[in-house]
């Protein structure tokens, strides 16, 4: 009777974990690129032009977005603040944690700087090299009372916090950038999923013990990559997607998740969620019409050419005219009916609709939703 029992509930593992309480996470810190950046780029490089932010926020806030982002609405759903960015020195509360995304950031260090190439030098060691020094430094800040209580996180937040991850898609897009073949890209895969796997496992030695991981992205499915890639008729997809390079972030993922999966036998004590933002952002494209944002790769911030996205004049480009400036890559008059703002990042409604797909754990492994990600699952 008592195996019969113990067997039923192995087999109901995942309903065992959906009768534990909510973590109830105090923090969350993220590292990413621009997919999950608040304003860390802009903190140091200068402000992301208007239109952005123009739908949430009214004006610029850091983001290549009209308003919010995935990580924000996952901040919103924890029931904390927006997160500030690491970087910026003006205005920021870290009391529930910290972003250390910066727009273009790699998980491999690039070795062009941000004035040739765009890629961000905030590579992810770099994020984790800021990380532990705020780890550290944040407990000698509080001592001294008053204000900096409020504005940094006891000590305790570190552990039971939520840290969020959702970066590789500029690996993949910097070789392109180099002209490398798909194939070449594929090659190096392997060192840039190594360099990931160094990182969480020196944020777990760190104290962290919840980590939500995001894959990366069909890139194939961008303006972006479709509008300066070489892309032959037979190489579209079915839904219009680029596939060799869709094959590639595929690639990347599968490495991704067999690093989950050897993550999760070498650190037991972590509760390791690996969330499939591909299959999320690919199906948005597929179901575009149905859920009324018409074509899917039809850029509203942008200027000209098949998709309205040109890589020379994007989203926010002005140009002087007899005199005058004049913004020459503007908004679209309603972001919320596209998917695509600027060719390369998604409006807040795509983001709403990626925020209610991911929530409940339907797109996780293991299929946890996100307010119980703290509950180690043994498969
Ligand atoms: C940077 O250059 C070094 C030395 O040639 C090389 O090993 C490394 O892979 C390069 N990194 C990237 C991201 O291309
Ligand atoms: C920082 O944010 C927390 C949470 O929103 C808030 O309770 C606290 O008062 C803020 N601190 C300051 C100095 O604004
Ligand atoms: C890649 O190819 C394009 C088009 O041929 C060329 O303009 C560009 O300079 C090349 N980039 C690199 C880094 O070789």
């Amino acid at each position: 009777m008592l195996s019969v029992c113990m067997l039923l509930l192995l087999l109901l593992l995942p309903i065992s974990i959906l009768s534990l309480p909510d973590c109830n996470f105090p923090a969350v810190f993220n590292f990413g690129d621009s997919n999950s950046d608040t304003g860390g780029l802009s903190a140091v490089f200068g402000q992301f032009p208007p239109p952005n932010g123009d739908t949430f926020f009214h004006s610029p806030a850091g983001r290549h977005s009209d308003g919010r982002l995935l990580i924000d609405f996952i901040a919103e759903g924890l029931g904390l603040p927006y997160l500030s960015p690491f970087l910026d020195s003006i205005g920021t509360n870290f009391s529930h944690g910290a972003n250390y995304a910066t727009s273009g950031s790699t998980i491999r260090r690039q070795n062009t700087t941000i004035f040739q190439s765009g890629y961000s030098p905030i590579s992810l060691d770099v994020q984790y090299a800021e990380f532990s020094d705020f780890l550290k430094r944040s407990q000698i800040i509080r001592e001294k009372g008053d204000v900096f209580k409020s504005l940094l996180p006891e000590k305790f937040k570190f552990s039971s916090a939520l840290y969020t991850f959702d970066i590789g898609q500029n690996d993949l897009t910097a070789g392109y950038k180099l002209n490398m073949t798909t194939e070449q890209v594929k090659l190096y895969v392997p060192d840039v999923i190594s360099q990931f796997t160094t990182v969480i496992k020196n944020v777990f030695a760190l104290g962290g013990r919840a980590f939500w991981i995001h894959n990366t992205g069909p890139v194939g499915c961008l303006p972006y990559i479709m509008d300066t890639r070489p892309i032959t008729a037979a190489q579209v997809d079915p839904h219009g997607c680029a596939g060799p390079f869709n094959g590639v972030s595929q690639y990347f993922n599968k490495k991704l998740k067999e690093a989950v999966i050897q993550l999760r036998k070498e650190l037991h004590l972590a509760a390791i969620t690996y969330v499939d933002i591909y299959s999320v952002k690919y199906s948005l494209i597929a179901q575009a019409k149905k859920l009324g944002f018409g074509d899917p790769f039809l850029v509203c911030c942008g200027h000209g050419g098949k998709y309205n996205f040109n890589n020379a004049r994007r989203c926010g480009t002005t140009e002087m005219v007899k005199g005058k400036e004049i913004l020459i890559a503007n908004s679209c008059k309603d972001p919320s009916s596209r998917i695509s703002w600027d060719g390369i990042h998604f409006t807040e409604a795509a983001n709403r609709w990626m925020y209610s797909q991911i929530a409940d754990g339907a797109f996780s492994d293991p299929p946890v939703p996100l307010k119980m990600a703290c509950h180690i699952h043994k498969s």
